[in-house]
């Protein structure tokens, strides 16, 4: 449904890579799909030296859409004019004159009326005087001459210090309601799918807690490695990187309670409890509870693959973890006991995403299981990406004679689906926060309570040198040591696909 309220956006950072590889496409998908408003326009920013005409052809570029085509009416055409630019360096206060005028001028031409999302896509050190800048334009506050919206990308803060003052320069100017951050799983139709499974089916939810669930897994694998982002990565690592954000925002929709009502306040403040459930791992259990690892030289199908440490701007000696995996205990009611594992990492053998509920066996066991089965127990498995769907595991009776039992699968794809167009994740953000609606965007508190979960880890890794950093052999699924976390005789994570390196060389670093 086209979205009603006319608006404008305006982007920060529009010469930057988030802009052509995600907002841009994203934006022509909604526009493609008559979705925008009827009134709407692009304003994008940043210190290269664009004109409207520059900026439209970057576009071009990135949408593959020919120069020569020029009839009004075609939607690409349609889309390109949408598009205005104005170079401004945002660290001087004086140029956001030069914005507001050209926001006054675009405003005009489309009928827009006072609408106006800001989309910060530059580097978070920005963030703060964006924000004060624009306020100084008064052009932070909402009125009766239209809203303003803000959204801002991770990383929000380095550690919980870092977000609780990013946190409190902004709310000077913009309050809670006007802020939007982006974490783009939430944004992903599986992960929304997580709460319907859970809420809208009777067979799950009355299993979904500690009497029916042994252990719950979360992983998060990438094959790439680092890619052109080193300077970047070293400074993150995995654990900022993704679990801190993506991955504990997986954690609190697996284990939510179920929300009075499907608004924004009421889902996210089940998510916040959970995450100010979690128990907190003290420095002295960090090497006990989590595993680091970083990535080495190793060779896949024949290839060479570099060590981390070998990758272009990454330091030789640098200690950053290209891998974490972690157990984390939720003391509540529902979840008191069971163990939830959550592991990520580079240049592992493939790219998945993907939740496995591992119930608890029977409390007796009749028939007859293969000895060396590993996981033997009813597994419920949602995969997030790739392949979309779900995956349902049970033990069958083995045809003939006895009563031999097997493993089988229900397996459900999205591609099946006859409707099996799976919007992209920034695609339905956008959407929803010209909609104003704020349900898929981390609220400051959710983001501020996961840093206090992994604060402690970073401090102890950051201080005890005698927590080792593991190296695991590119393509493999990270430090062995990763599977002593699991802690239980036949018991390992689910590994989609095996070890893809024809290195065995684990060694500590
Ligand atoms: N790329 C991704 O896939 C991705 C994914 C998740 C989150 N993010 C986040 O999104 C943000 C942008 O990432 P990116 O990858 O697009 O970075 P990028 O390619 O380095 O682009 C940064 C943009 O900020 C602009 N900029 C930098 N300093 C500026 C200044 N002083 N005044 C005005 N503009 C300035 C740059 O434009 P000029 O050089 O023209 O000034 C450029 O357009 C970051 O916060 C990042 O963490 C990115």
């Amino acid at each position: 449904m086209q979205i009603r309220e006319n608006q404008l956006l305006v982007i920060f950072g529009a010469s930057g890579d988030l802009t052509s590889r995600k907002l841009i496409p994203a934006l022509f998908a909604l526009h493609s799909q008559k979705l925008l408003p009827g009134a709407f326009a692009v304003i994008g920013t940043g210190r290269s030296d664009l004109s409207d005409e520059a900026f439209r052809q970057l576009a071009r570029e990135v949408l593959k859409i020919s120069d020569d085509k020029k009839t009004t009416g075609d939607p690409a055409v349609d889309f390109i004019h949408l598009l205005h630019y104005v170079s401004i360096d945002t660290l001087q206060p004086s140029a956001y004159k030069k914005l507001k005028e050209k926001m006054e001028d675009v405003d005009q031409k489309f009928g827009i009326g006072g609408n106006c999302i800001f989309y910060l896509a530059t580097p978070p050190d920005l963030y703060t005087i964006i924000a004060e800048s624009l306020a100084i334009q008064h052009l932070n506050k909402s009125s009766s001459s239209g809203w303003r919206r803000l959204i801002i990308e991770k990383p929000v803060g380095y550690n919980y210090q870092s977000a609780r003052s990013l946190h409190k320069s902004l709310y000077a100017y913009f309050n809670e309601e006007q802020l939007y951050r982006i974490d783009h799983y939430l944004g992903k139709e599986t992960v929304q799918n997580v709460m319907v499974t859970r809420f809208s089916n009777g067979i799950f939810e009355p299993l979904w807690n500690r009497n029916y669930v042994h252990h719950v897994e979360i992983t998060s694998s990438e094959s790439i490695g680092i890619e052109n982002r080193g300077g970047y990565y070293d400074k993150a690592g995995a654990m900022r990187d993704m679990l801190q954000n993506h991955l504990l925002q997986l954690l609190t929709l697996v284990a939510m309670e179920p929300p009075t009502l499907i608004t924004s306040n009421a889902i996210r403040n089940e998510t916040l409890k959970v995450l100010q459930s979690v128990r907190p791992i003290p420095a002295k259990e960090v090497a006990e509870n989590v595993i680091r690892g970083q990535y080495t030289e190793s060779t896949i199908h024949g290839i060479r693959m570099p060590s981390y440490r070998n990758e272009p701007g990454i330091k030789p000696d640098s200690r950053t973890e290209t891998f974490v995996a972690l157990k984390l205990f939720i003391e509540n009611w529902r979840w008191g006991g069971v163990p939830f594992f959550i592991r990520t990492g580079k240049r592992l053998p493939t790219r998945v995403t993907e939740i496995v509920i591992h119930f608890k066996s029977t409390p007796h066991k009749l028939f007859c299981f293969d000895e060396n089965r590993h996981n033997a127990e009813n597994q419920l498995v949602i995969r997030i990406q790739p392949d979309e769907g779900m995956l349902l595991k049970f033990g069958m009776k083995v045809p003939g004679a006895g009563f031999k039992v097997q493993d089988v699968n229900m397996n459900f794809h999205y591609s099946d689906l006859a409707y099996n167009h799976i919007p992209e994740a920034y695609q339905r953000l956008l959407i929803d926060c010209m909609q104003g609606d704020s349900t898929l965007f981390t609220r400051g508190d959710a983001i501020e309570q996961a840093w206090e979960i992994v604060d402690p880890i970073l401090w102890a890794w950051e201080n005890d040198r005698d927590i080792p950093i593991y190296g695991y052999p590119a393509g493999t699924w990270g430090p062995r040591e990763s599977d002593r976390l699991i802690g239980e005789p036949n018991m390992t994570w689910r590994y989609p696909c095996k070890n893809l390196s024809d290195d065995g060389i684990y060694c500590e670093l």
